[in-house]
């Protein structure tokens, strides 16, 4: 892989965070630490605060408690861009592309923050990548299947060669084996090329097979976390997640 993706990943710690809307606590007292190399992955019901905790962590939803940093500097309650420039790439859950813009204004879009001669080459960097996108520069990014809109939205981000990928739910409405593709292929690759992957992901199986470390979130709180070895061996969590003919490939 050649994409300049950065190689030196940064820790992105939450302590003790609390987040939520007009000022009502979502997600309460959570401590989570992705470092680089790894794959943590946080999974849990509907509902359960997900994705308003990557938000908070993102800058887009306000933190009300506690203290995020990346590396060494503080990041709580900084504005996205600035977070974005401090190497933190998020992919939210929806409104992950500009459907009306072509992939290539897309990727120049994700390039936004860089010197203006550097984003044909970053560009160059991330089709090496995602290698599929090239074929399709100019077709709009609504056009695409959804296994190449995650590819783009990865993509947009990767243009900031971010050091800690922040990833909501990248395989929802994807076909099992393309979402196997995207999670075994590309974001274990992102982690084992020394980037920090902080991933929310719907099929607890499947996480735990990329996973370092995975929490459980539940009504807002972590309610269990551990090495994916240590959870498929934990009744509490085979029963809400892979038992019970509910499991969720
Ligand atoms: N903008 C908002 N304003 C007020 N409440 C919100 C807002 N966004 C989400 N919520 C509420 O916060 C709670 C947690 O939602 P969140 O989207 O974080 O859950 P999630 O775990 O990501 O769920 P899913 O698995 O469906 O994506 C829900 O009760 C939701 O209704
Ligand atoms: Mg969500």
């Amino acid at each position: 892989m050649s994409v300049e993706l950065s190689t030196s990943g940064k820790v992105l710690r939450a302590t003790s965070v609390s987040a939520g809307y007009d000022g009502r606590a979502i997600v309460h007292e959570i401590d989570v630490e992705a470092t680089p190399g790894k794959v943590v992955s946080v999974v849990g019901p509907n509902g359960s605060g997900k994705s308003t905790l990557l938000k908070s962590l993102v800058g887009v939803v306000p933190v009300l408690a506690g203290t995020v940093t990346v590396g060494d500097t503080e990041i709580t309650n900084l504005a996205p861009e600035r977070i974005a420039m401090l190497g933190v790439g998020y992919v939210p859950q929806i409104d992950d592309v500009f459907p009306p813009l072509s992939v290539k204004e897309n990727l120049e879009i994700g390039g936004y923050l860089l010197p203006r001669h550097d984003v044909a080459s970053q560009i160059e960097a991330v089709l090496e990548f995602f290698p599929r996108l090239r074929t399709m520069m100019s077709r709009k990014a609504g056009k695409l299947s959804g296994g190449e809109r995650k590819m783009l939205a990865m993509g947009r981000v990767l243009m900031l060669s971010p050091s800690v990928l922040v990833l909501d739910e990248p395989t929802a409405n994807l076909a099992p084996l393309v979402a196997t593709q995207l999670l075994e292929e590309y974001i274990r690759g992102f982690a084992d090329h020394g980037s920090t992957v902080l991933l929310v992901e719907q099929r607890a199986k499947a996480a735990l097979r990329i996973s370092d470390w995975t929490c459980v979130l539940s009504g807002g709180r972590v309610v269990l976390s551990g090495a994916p070895r240590d959870l498929e061996n934990n009744p509490l969590f085979v029963e809400s997640f892979l038992g019970g003919g509910a499991a969720r490939a």
